[in-house]
């Protein structure tokens, strides 16, 4: 399509955006410099210099695809198979979900263990949450599960990729074992009354991973049904549903509270 005629990259910058704003992507110009920089496989903070730099054809054709799957309001991060989870470069695809920045307060419950505890993730899809605990606490003794093989193939290649020493199981709920503390970010959303608004990136990402049955809390009642009494859990859920997740736990507490949105709950097993 560029064939012979030369694209800087300020140029290509300026018609991602435009094509990204007239699909109604919601950070336009982020979602392009994210784009462009992985093509360039450079990190974002060089791309300025590189500005007046000519694309060579391959790329710009490489990019105009990304920006029709970008369009069609595909994750960026499955686009370029990449997502960051505090201070850890994933590989990601559409086996699992785009773990959400957010969901680092979980991993925050874990830090403050005393050394050598035992953490247990459940539901954890690519694995960011109990990659990230092991690569902040080396200490902890971290394993993870998830209901989905697809989503444990993911984490496991995340665990060779990053060297961290996390295993990984197929498992629904959580495995037998001796925890000190369980973490689960599992889905949540209610299919017939949104908690969540609905985006269309949702579409793109796995059902098993966003639907959480009636009321959106069916998957979390069942997860717990089956953990032993007196464990120490910590889950992610809407900030609606937080007075039901309460009264689901012993003690319960909200940590990691932003603007006034409950969405995380630290509480013991009945
Ligand atoms: C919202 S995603 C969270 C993934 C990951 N923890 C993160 O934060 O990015 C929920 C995950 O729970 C898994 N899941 C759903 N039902 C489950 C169950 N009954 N037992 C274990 N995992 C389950 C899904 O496959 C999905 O990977």
């Amino acid at each position: 399509m560029s064939e012979n005629i030369p694209v800087t990259i300020d140029a290509e910058l300026r018609r991602a955006i435009d094509v990204l704003t007239a699909a109604g992507c919601p950070a336009p110009r982020s979602d392009a410099e994210r784009l462009i920089a992985a093509a360039l496989l450079l990190t974002r903070d060089e791309r300025p210099e590189c500005g007046r730099n000519t694309l060579a054809p391959t790329v710009v054709d490489l990019l105009t695809g990304w920006l029709d799957r970008r369009a069609a309001r595909e994750p960026v991060e499955y686009i370029v198979q990449q997502c960051q989870f505090r201070r850890l470069f994933l590989y990601i695809d559409h086996r699992a979900i785009v773990p959400r920045e957010e969901s680092g307060t979980l991993v925050e419950t874990a830090l403050t263990l005393p050394e050598g505890a035992r953490v247990h993730d459940v539901g954890t899809g690519c694995g960011a949450i109990a990659l990230a605990i092991k690569n902040e606490r080396p200490d902890l003794v971290v394993t993870g599960s998830d209901i989905s093989p697809d989503a444990i193939g993911v984490a496991r290649e995340n665990a060779v990729r990053l060297h961290l020493d996390v295993r990984f199981a197929v498992a629904s709920g959580l495995p037998l074992g001796t925890y000190d503390l369980v973490v689960a970010n599992l889905p949540y959303q209610d299919p017939h009354n949104p908690v969540v608004p609905n985006v269309p990136e949702g579409d793109y990402q796995p059902a098993v991973a966003r639907l959480g049955g009636r009321d959106g809390l069916e998957v979390i009642r069942d997860f717990l049904r089956g953990v032993p009494r007196g464990i120490m859990v910590a889950l992610k859920h809407a900030p609606s549903q937080a007075e039901a997740v309460n009264a689901l736990l012993q003690c319960p507490r909200a940590v990691g509270v932003t603007s006034g949105h409950a969405r995380f709950t630290l509480g013991q097993t009945p």
